[in-house]
């Protein structure tokens, strides 16, 4: 982990103003406080402390500091996190020593990055030039405005075979980069070509608002319809949603999303006002596109082709969003309409009539199922529904809908199910946490409280640690995070927590500390348990040795063991 740049991170980076970007904070008594983006709520429950660099949820724990929030909201792994807030704080990454490959992927990555963008100017200013007179004309046809076109970098390109090809080389790339980067294709002879040629581009946008892929649609005729970048380096075919950089401000705002098939159709909704749309990229919706549009609203509305093919897809979907605990709508298009066919001729009015008659997700998925599959199908799919939820809650909250839906009783349900239902099952999508290495027993709670203490006084750590608090803590949790506290003693150790550790330091920071007088008796009494844990354990280890010498017959030890434990008494008036 490259310490230097976190802390030049934080230093420059207010965690308040990225935390405002997704919700809006009010200060209230001397804090920060918000509705928390991770769960849904309706009174705000999350507090940031700016001084610290830290945000804590009173209702669901979530806690953490900008790195943890800015990840979580982008549904990003922590290291381009890291990147995406080091390049925004202007703060330079020195590439890890360990794994020599890591920084060749890495700036082959940021080659790719280049490269992509170098495209995307090269197919957008071909669509202003004289070459690129049909594209326009098409966009035209299609209703597609000029600011429609700037703000989704519309392009094309030509059926030259090596236009790209020539500019990147032009811009110092290879062509075998180019055939890397999945913006060339290559046949059997190693000849490289333009893959996207007299296609109408639609570049695909990560999170930070980088060009990472391409999708082409055909303009004239010609199979496919829509040609798509196929996985790279940086793009993984199920992981992105078309306009979701353009969309994710707006989905923040209004808590809700709007999820759709087609490119166009994506074009259409934003066109039209509604800027909270995105869209699926020619595949099935994946858990993982799930996970990242849930990072910015509890609930996605549908909204897929009126046709059979539309509501097999918005099936599927639904049931992925609901499995993943995210509320879900459903919105029917009349027969053979898509979204986009229907915003060009009815417009924005005409499409909010079928918006605000939205079916709720499960209903619609178990009206779609009863209107056309047999009993058999139904019970199947509703089993497959319930084991697949993602969480043991989700699946208690959805047994007695589904149910009820199903117009079965509750408890002939769970009978006929007892074998996916029955105990807790393994969540989807959720990382196996690492188990405990000890069971940790009923003294568990003294850890918590001697680390709670250690959290809120870290003055103080130094003195705990001379009283031998590191004998007495008695679970592995413990001791880790006792070993990171005095390891890292007055510096940010956020970055260094797992979750569990993170939530339970977050948790004692946003407490009140004691202070004056009450510090010193908690103070006291901190080190009078500390003490007398310490007392007990001793005892414990006396009378092992006893009970072994005892067994191996040595009077003579046992002896001298239990004069020692007869002298030994605890008393708690007694100075420890
Ligand atoms: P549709 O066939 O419904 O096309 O595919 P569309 O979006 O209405 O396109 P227009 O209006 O004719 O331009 C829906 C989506 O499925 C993916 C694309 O993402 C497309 O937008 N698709 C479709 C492909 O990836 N490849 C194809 O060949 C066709
Ligand atoms: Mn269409």
């Amino acid at each position: 982990m490259d310490r230097r740049a976190i802390e030049a991170i934080k230093e420059r980076l207010d965690i308040v103003d990225i935390i405002r970007r997704y919700v809006e904070l009010k200060p209230v008594s001397g804090r920060w406080m918000g509705l928390c983006p991770f769960h849904q709520e309706k009174s705000p429950s999350m507090s940031v402390n700016s001084e610290e660099g830290f945000f804590y949820c009173f209702g669901c724990q979530a806690s953490g500091d900008i790195f943890d929030f800015y990840a979580n909201i982008n549904g990003l792994e922590f290291k381009d996190a890291l990147e995406q807030l080091a390049a925004e704080a202007g703060v330079e990454l020195t590439p890890g020593k360990v794994d020599p490959g890591a920084a060749q992927r890495s700036s082959e990555k940021k080659t790719f990055l280049e490269m992509h963008e170098k495209a995307a100017e090269y197919y957008s200013r071909l669509l202003k030039l004289p070459e690129g007179r049909t594209a326009r004309d098409y966009l035209k046809k299609r209703g597609v405005e000029s600011a429609t076109i700037e703000s989704f970098g519309l392009g094309c390109s030509s059926e030259d075979w090596q236009g790209l090809e020539k500019f990147l080389v032009s811009n110092g790339y290879s062509a075998e980069q180019g055939v890397r980067a999945g913006l060339l294709s290559q046949n059997a002879k190693g000849r490289t070509y333009d893959r996207f040629r007299g296609r109408l581009i639609f570049p695909i946008k990560n999170l930070s608002g980088r060009v990472i892929a391409f999708g082409g649609r055909i303009i004239i005729d010609g199979e496919p319809k829509y040609l798509n970048s196929s996985d790279t380096p940086i793009y993984k075919k199920g992981e992105h949603l078309y306009g979701l950089s353009q969309a994710r401000t707006s989905i923040a705002r209004i808590k809700q999303a709007l999820l759709t098939e087609g490119y166009m159709d994506v074009i259409s909704l934003h066109q039209f006002g509604y800027a909270n749309s995105c869209g699926v990229l020619g595949t099935a919706l994946t858990p993982e596109q799930v996970k990242r549009l849930s990072g910015f609203c509890s609930k996605v509305n549908l909204v897929f082709d009126g046709d059979s093919a539309g509501f097999k897809a918005a099936l599927r979907s639904a049931e992925m969003i609901l499995t993943q605990g995210v509320s879900c709508g459903v919105i029917v298009l009349p027969d053979g309409e898509d979204v986009d066919s229907l915003l060009q001729t009815r417009g924005a009015e005409g499409f909010q009539v079928f918006l605000d008659e939205a079916r709720e997700g499960l209903d619609f998925c178990l009206a779609t199922l009863k209107a056309g599959y047999s009993p058999r199908e139904i019970m199947d799919w509703a089993q497959g529904f319930l084991k697949n939820m993602s969480s043991a809650s989700l699946k208690a909250f959805y047994i007695p809908k589904v149910a009820t839906g199903l117009g079965v009783a509750e408890a002939e349900l769970r009978s006929a199910f007892s074998g996916v239902l029955g105990k807790s099952s393994t969540p989807v999508v959720r990382k196996r946490e690492p188990r405990a290495a000890v069971s940790v027993g009923g003294q568990e709670k003294d850890d918590k409280y001697f680390l709670r203490y250690a959290v809120q006084h870290p003055e103080h750590v130094v003195e705990l640690s001379e009283r031998g608090v590191a004998q007495v803590l008695t679970s592995h949790w413990g001791k880790k995070l006792w070993s990171i506290l005095t390891a890292h003693s007055g510096q940010d150790i956020i970055p260094l927590l797992d979750d569990s550790e993170k939530k339970f330091w977050a948790c004692c920071r946003m407490e009140e500390p004691f202070v004056g007088e009450d510090l010193e008796e908690e103070w006291r009494h901190v080190c009078k348990v500390i003490a007398r844990r310490r007392y007990e354990l001793g005892r414990k280890q006396l009378t092992d040795a006893l009970r072994r010498a005892q067994a191996e017959g040595d009077s003579d030890r046992v002896n001298a063991y239990l004069k020692v434990l007869n002298d030994s008494v605890w008393r708690d008036d007694e100075q420890h």
